[in-house]
């Protein structure tokens, strides 16, 4: 998939107010910090087409973007910010619980994991959590810039044998760098597949 144009559309609080489900949709989704917003900057080929930043807690809104006028990239707010407030914390969540199980145009979610790090609990319980509500959805590694092929390969491993505790079929996965853009064809070219089959 050639990338023609990619515009920012709209921010909500709640998916009631997003855009006409009328369009397929992948959205984005991970830990605070894990590099959402990077990755999709890396994949639409665009310097700051969504809001990066080095401190946990940017993306706090659900965020549209039309991508070749036909299908919808959404940005979402990380889970598991320390460093705001219970009520903040849960406001959060459920808005995007509320996003992620009323959207019925939701093609696929991109679960993003920080290929740096052993398997974390709040990653594993999301995954989980999407099982139970029968969501669609592809792991992405990220920042595998950051530490050494081997080092990236056995974390991924690690990963997915923690999953297949719970999982008789594992999804779809990627690795990935947004600083050297790793990973940016295998990814693409299966979100073409995930649009292409949507719109079918
Ligand atoms: P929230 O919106 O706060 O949930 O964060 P996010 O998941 O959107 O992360 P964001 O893209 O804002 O990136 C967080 C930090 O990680 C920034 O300082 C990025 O520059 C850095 N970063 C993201 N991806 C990569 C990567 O692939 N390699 C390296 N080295 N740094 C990265
Ligand atoms: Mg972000």
């Amino acid at each position: 998939m050639k990338i023609k144009t990619s515009e920012f559309v709209v921010s909500n609080t709640d998916y009631k107010k997003c855009p006409k489900p009328d369009l397929p949709e992948l959205a984005f989704i991970g830990r605070s910090n894990v590099g959402k917003s990077s990755l999709i900057n890396m994949l639409m080929q665009r310097k700051s087409l969504a809001k990066v930043s080095g401190r946990p807690g940017k993306t706090q809104l659900i965020n549209h973007f039309l991508i070749n006028k036909e299908w919808y990239l959404v940005d979402l707010p990380g889970y598991g910010f320390a460093k705001v407030s219970k009520k903040l914390k849960s406001k959060w969540g459920s808005m995007t619980q509320d996003y992620l199980t009323n959207r019925p145009n939701l093609a696929c979610l991109c679960v993003l994991i920080d290929s740096r790090l052993e398997p974390q609990k709040i990653d594993l319980e999301f995954i989980d959590w999407l099982g139970e509500k029968g969501l669609p959805f592809m792991l992405i590694f990220t920042k595998a810039d950051k530490q050494s092929p081997n080092k990236t390969a056995s974390n991924v491993a690690r990963f997915r044998k923690v999953l297949k505790k719970n999982w008789d079929e594992l999804p779809p996965h990627f690795v990935t760098s947004s600083l050297n853009t790793a990973g940016r064809d295998d990814v693409i070219n299966f979100i073409e597949e995930i649009i292409d089959s949507a719109k079918a």
